[in-house]
């Protein structure tokens, strides 16, 4: 069965087929570059942007896969959560598909879709210990099936990747910053007395973020030769590749607090819920070099199989939306066309309806 993903819910229009053979194809519209320059993402622009282009990337996958949207089986979209105006528009372009095609709709956890993403390059082994990071999010679930995600530990304050993204400001960088951090990290070692681990003395599997933030900024703001002032786009790569080497080192440190946090909480995660079989790390956050080598051992100590999508994978897609769209549908559930979005902050109702 041939199904269409949709992704709207932040700054990426994405659009992918999937079927029983995996990937067909997927396109993907980034506005980064519509951002960049307001240091993060500006909800209204990033809703007409969707509304402008996925018509246009969904035209373009069809003609590229020699699909025609007659041959869609279903129709899977990110209903949340996320930004909520940039999530009404992939819902109702979804909807007036399958209102046309009169194919079955499926609203997809975008939490969850990042988590099973890595079931589109192998298969995944169930229970597995979920640690999902991203821009908004810093989660982990203990996941018995693709349908059943029990809640772990989560962020008290800033999610990982907003961290990355902010420290990337304070250096002048543009937005989302953190692949340019992690870059800027594996040109020097990592301090490991320079920053703090936030929030690790206590039994707690909860994050906590912002004072590790607040010590990276606060230790910039006092070295302006730390700071890329009035750095151009066009620059960047060059600097990227040969940066100062104090400048390198806080990036390197402040990775490696990052890191080691979500270190120590998945492993007192694996110590209170026993029984996982696997590791599943997923999210933008998860491309960061030095956090996959980090889970990698981690993954091994622990005798457990690792499940880390490829970079492009981790970041936002529609291809991780289709797979989980298919998942469910695999599991006899759907939605009906009164599906809601739901914003940042909500919790996704699991209110599928039984395939009839
Ligand atoms: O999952 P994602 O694409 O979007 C959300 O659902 O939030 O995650 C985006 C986040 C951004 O904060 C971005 O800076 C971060 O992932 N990110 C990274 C790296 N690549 C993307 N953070 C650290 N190292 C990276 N290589
Ligand atoms: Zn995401």
């Amino acid at each position: 069965m041939l199904c269409l993903g949709v992704e709207t819910s932040c700054d990426e229009t994405g659009v992918a087929l999937v079927s029983e053979h995996g990937l067909l194809g997927q396109r993907l519209a980034s506005q980064e570059a519509v951002h960049a320059v307001f240091g993060g993402v500006v909800p209204e622009i990033a809703s007409r942007e969707h509304l402008r282009v996925l018509p246009l990337i969904y035209r373009e996958l069809l003609r590229e896969t020699g699909t025609r949207s007659a041959d869609l089986g279903a129709v899977a979209v990110a209903r949340g959560p996320g930004l909520l105006g940039s999530l009404l528009v992939g819902v109702s372009f979804a909807k007036a598909l399958c209102l046309s095609l009169d194919a079955p709709l499926v609203g997809v956890n975008h939490l969850w879709a990042h988590l099973l993403a890595p079931g589109l390059e192998g298969e995944m082994t169930f229970p597995a210990l979920g640690l999902l990071v991203s821009g908004g999010h810093t989660n982990t679930y203990f996941i018995e099936s693709p349908l059943d995600f029990r809640p772990l530990g989560r962020t008290l304050d800033d999610a990982a990747g907003e961290v990355f993204d902010k420290v990337a400001k304070a250096l002048n960088l543009p937005y989302p910053g953190g692949r340019l951090v992690d870059r800027l990290a594996g040109r020097a070692e990592p301090d490991r007395d320079m920053f703090p681990r936030a929030y690790i003395d206590n039994a707690s599997l909860d994050f906590s973020f912002s004072g590790l933030k607040t010590a990276v900024i606060q230790h910039l703001s006092g070295r302006q030769g730390l700071r890329f002032e009035g750095l151009r786009l066009e620059g960047l790569d060059s600097v990227l590749d040969d940066p100062p080497v104090d400048l390198a080192r806080v990036c390197a440190s402040f990775n490696w607090s990052v890191v080691d946090t979500l270190r120590i909480k998945v492993e007192r995660a694996l110590r209170a819920c026993a029984g996982a079989r696997s590791l599943v790390v997923a999210g933008g956050v998860a491309a960061n070099s030095m956090l996959r080598r980090a889970m990698a051992e981690l993954a091994a100590d622990h005798g457990l199989i690792l499940s880390l999508p490829g970079p492009d994978l981790c970041t936002d897609n529609a291809a991780m939306i289709a797979h989980a769209g298919r998942l469910i549908l695999g599991f006899g559930r759907r939605h009906g066309l009164d599906l809601e979005a739901v914003p940042r902050g909500r919790a996704v109702p699991e209110d599928w309806v039984r395939e009839s």
